[in-house]
Parts: C-alpha cells; sequence; structure tokens
C-alpha cells in the first residue's frame, strides 16, 4: 500500500519521484536521522529524540531545527497515514549539491523526509513472550556513533548476518570482547550477580532514548544498575539478556549464538521493564 510521506515541503505518496539524484543523503549518507515510536497517535520521547536530533546536527556541522515545526510535520505524517501504533522516521540529508566529498560550497537547503509507518504490538508482544535470539558480530563501525547517522550499511552487514544464522539482532563486539550495542538496538544483561548492565553512553554507542528511558524506569523498579561494559564471557552466566530500541522497546533475548541465556525463557526483569514501560505509555507518561 502506498503511504504518505514527506519530502521538502510536500505531502506525498511514497513512490513518486521526490529525490533529487544529487541528494547527499543518496550520494555519500550525509545525513542524520531519528525514529520514534508512535503510541495510541502519540509520538513517544519526542523531545529526547528531538535533542539527539539536534546533537548529530551540530557534529556534522549543520544548523539545528526548531522542534515544533518539524515534530508539526511528523506528526502530519503519522495523522496522513492513520497510524495508531507505528513508527515514524525522520531523516535530514545536507541537501543537493554537485557530487563533491566535501561540504558544498555555499549554503545548501536541507532536504527534510518523513515516513511512518504501522507496527503490530500485539506481534511484537507475542515475540517478547518467545524471546529472541542475538548474533554476534565483531566491530566494524566508525567511531562517532553517537551521531545518528544514515550511512548504515555496517549496521546492515550485521543484521543480514544475523539472519542469515536464524538470529533476531547482532550485538557488536569490540577487539576486547566488549559488546557495545546492537545493529539498531541496545545490548543489556541482569549478570550473575543481578545487576543490570549495559554499555556506558560514551563515544562507542548510540545514546538510546529508549535506553534512558529503561534506566528511569529500573530506577523506579529498583534494580540494581550498573552503566558498565559486558564481555562475551559474562554471556555464559548472565541470568538475562535483552535489547532496546523505539522499535522493539524492551526485547528479551534467550539465546546469543549457541550460549542459551538463563533459563531459555524471557527473564523477569525484562518482562517487568517491558510491562511498565508500557503502563507509563497507557497513562499517557513518558516512561518515568
Ligand atoms: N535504531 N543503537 C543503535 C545502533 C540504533 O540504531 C538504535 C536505534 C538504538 C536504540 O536507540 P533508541 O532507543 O533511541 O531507538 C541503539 C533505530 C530504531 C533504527 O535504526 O531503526
Amino acid at each position: 500500500m502506498l503511504r504518505w510521506c514527506y519530502v521538502n515541503g510536500k505531502y506525498a505518496r511514497s513512490g513518486s519521484q521526490l529525490i533529487d539524484v544529487e541528494d547527499r543523503g543518496l550520494q555519500f549518507g550525509d545525513a542524520v536521522y531519528e525514529v520514534w515510536m508512535v503510541f495510541n497517535g502519540r509520538l513517544v520521547e519526542t523531545e529526547d529524540h528531538m535533542l539527539r536530533l539536534n546533537r548529530s546536527l551540530a557534529a556534522i556541522g549543520m544548523q539545528p531545527f526548531s522542534d515544533r515545526p518539524l515534530l508539526q510535520i511528523v506528526r502530519e505524517t503519522v495523522r496522513r497515514n492513520r497510524i495508531k501504533n507505528g513508527l515514524a522516521y525522520l531523516q535530514i540529508t545536507r541537501g543537493s549539491a554537485p557530487r563533491d566529498h566535501a561540504f558544498p560550497a555555499g549554503s545548501t537547503t536541507p532536504t527534510v523526509i518523513v515516513t511512518a509507518k504501522p507496527v503490530d504490538f500485539g506481534k511484537l508482544a507475542a515475540r517478547a513472550d518467545a524471546g529472541v535470539s542475538v548474533h554476534l558480530v565483531a566491530e566494524m563501525r566508525w567511531s562517532k556513533r553517537t551521531i545518528k547517522a544514515t550511512a548504515l550499511l555496517p549496521a546492515v552487514l550485521a543484521k543480514q548476518a544475523a539472519k542469515d544464522a536464524g538470529c533476531f539482532e547482532a550485538w557488536f563486539y569490540d577487539p576486547d570482547g566488549q559488546i557495545t550495542e546492537g545493529a539498531s538496538t541496545n545490548a543489556w544483561i541482569v549478570d550473575k550477580e543481578g545487576y543490570l548492565r549495559t554499555h556506558p553512553a560514551d563515544g562507542d554507542v548510540l545514546h538510546g532514548v529508549t535506553r534512558s528511558g529503561i534506566l528511569k524506569v529500573a530506577h523506579r523498579l529498583g534494580l540494581p544498575v550498573k552503566e558498565e561494559a559486558f564481555c562475551r564471557d559474562d554471556l555464559a552466566t548472565a541470568q538475562e539478556a535483552f535489547l532496546s530500541s523505539a522499535t522493539a522497546v524492551v526485547m528479551p533475548v534467550t539465546r546469543i549464538d549457541t550460549q542459551v541465556i538463563g533459563t531459555g525463557r524471557p527473564g523477569s526483569v525484562a518482562l517487568a521493564l517491558r510491562s511498565t514501560y508500557f503502563d507509563c505509555l497507557v497513562q499517557g507518561q513518558e516512561p518515568y
């Protein structure tokens, strides 16, 4: 089904020719993006995604966008697609200019692209009840991982490797064997001592908005937390594992390659975090 999208001032049906071949997003992946969960017709964690977007733009030498007009476009795209539950995507490229790697001389008008699609939260919940599997992949990404860049080829290759291995997600490990994050998610375990562990929000991982939300929920539930990287070796003794993102929220992981995690069933901490997060959304609150 053709959906509504927004490109540079116009709402159009997806499939229309709307992007210039010289757009730098297309030519170089010279662009950043955001993904919001849409829950009951509302964007979730609206401001945090805008803050990260403007941090990403600043990091690639682009001007910030004002929240209000941009969010109005995202909401209108969601509305036109009649999405109650789903996802909204926003991409901002450096704009169109004759192909040359360095920034174009003079100013270009950024290209703004918004799309939205529905998600079957029932299916997502069934997947969370069953748990998913993860495939480990050696880090092959650039070092500026806090920038939510659309240049996602390493993530694409890692996801495909995971799919080929019959897994739902890929988790990257660095040369020291530390798990950084997933191809499109943050990575978590409950370690053998019962601590909720995830990589610190430093330069090695994307600062997931859902990750921050989960930390707040964990605090509210009184769970012990260590923002400390875990290693491949910690997986054998982990009580639980899960991943987080705007698209998966909290998704229990029951197997990592051949390593069964904990009991091999979704863990109680992951499920509690998931249900509390959704409870907050149902009550119309951000998850804290
Ligand atoms: N991915 N780490 C990476 C590398 C990601 O690409 C994402 C999000 C996350 C989780 O961030 P957040 O909680 O803010 O969604 C972590 C989005 C969903 C995507 O690429 O589709």
